[in-house]
């Protein structure tokens, strides 16, 4: 596995990770107690952490909390990335502080690494929000703070809130086929030294379903046999040394695909005509 420094955090962190948001009705039946295909996902996440994955993305809306703490019992917790997320209904001051206690009982663990703010929530000041987030970390119970859905405004807003700790994190949608962060978010995210996390890496799977033949063809002959999964996640890792790509790991075949996508990088040429060809197909 590639480890890359997580921006400001200074963390060593897998150049891929592992999401683990699955679907609306599986979200549904979480709140009922139900967790559909447990062990399967399970099984998917520890495939990748024994692989050397070590950043596992959640959220306390996804009801995935308790998939991770099964996955991740028995592996070094210091060695693990968590990251999970307060939704946009708990940004109060003493909702966000309630809400990570709950999200790190969820878990298991004594520290969440990355608490992200899922959401903006123009209702709630955002000065209230980071001063939740700061006493958290004085607390020791989240080690650093990270914004999700910001635009790039409200980025700088929540930065200006913060007195005494920063941002080290934006988690948005990145891939070969939604490039709308490249306009401004990541070249901010690049001079302020913030690492992203890429969700929605493979188009949520529209990507590997109408990936062209002929550029795995033409990448497999460079490198040796390459999937559609592998080249859309490597070509993200290859463009931007602060980006981290979460493909959604629930099926254990994927995330030892998935793995493959570490370890070689496309050349020059080769990421040129891949978005030639990507930009003219999925028009
Ligand atoms: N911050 C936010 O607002 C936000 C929003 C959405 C998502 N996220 C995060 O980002 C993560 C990724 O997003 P996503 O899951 O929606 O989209 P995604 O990772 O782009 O695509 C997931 C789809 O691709 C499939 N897949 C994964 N690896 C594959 C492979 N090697 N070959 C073929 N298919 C493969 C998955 O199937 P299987 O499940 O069967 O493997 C699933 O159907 C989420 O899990 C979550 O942690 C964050």
């Amino acid at each position: 596995m590639e480890y890359r420094v997580f921006g400001r955090s200074g963390v060593k962190v897998s150049a891929v990770g592992m999401g683990t948001y699955y679907d609306p009705v599986w979200i549904v039946l979480s709140r009922l107690g139900i967790l559909r295909s447990r062990r399967l996902k399970v099984q998917a996440l520890r495939l990748g952490l024994e692989n050397g994955i070590n950043l596992i993305d959640t959220a306390e809306i996804y009801g995935s909390e308790p998939i991770v703490a099964e996955a991740i019992r028995g592996f070094n917790r210091d060695e693990l990335f968590i990251a999970t997320k307060v939704w946009p209904t708990h940004l109060k001051y003493n909702s966000v502080i309630k809400a990570a206690r709950n999200s790190a009982r969820r878990l298991g663990v004594r520290y969440i690494d990355l608490y992200q703010v899922h959401f903006p929530n123009r209702r709630v000041p955002i000065t209230e929000t980071m001063r939740a987030m700061e006493h958290l970390v004085d607390e020791g119970l989240i080690r650093f703070i990270g914004l999700s859905n910001f635009n790039l405004n409200q980025v700088i807003e929540a930065q200006r809130a913060l007195k005494k700790y920063e941002v080290v994190s934006l988690q948005m949608p990145y891939s070969l086929i939604d490039r709308r962060i490249e306009a401004d978010i990541i070249p901010y995210a690049k001079r302020e030294n913030l690492a992203i996390l890429c969700y929605y890496p493979l188009g949520h799977g529209r990507l590997i379903r109408e990936f062209p033949r002929d550029l795995v063809e033409m990448v497999s002959r460079n490198h040796g046999p390459r999937t559609p999964a592998q080249i859309a996640l490597n070509w993200i890792i290859t463009k931007h040394e602060n980006a981290f790509p979460i493909p959604r790991a629930s099926n254990p075949m994927h995330v030892r695909e998935n793995l493959g996508a570490v370890g070689w990088r496309l050349s020059d040429e080769e990421v040129k005509a891949i978005e030639e060809r990507v930009k003219a197909r999925f028009r």
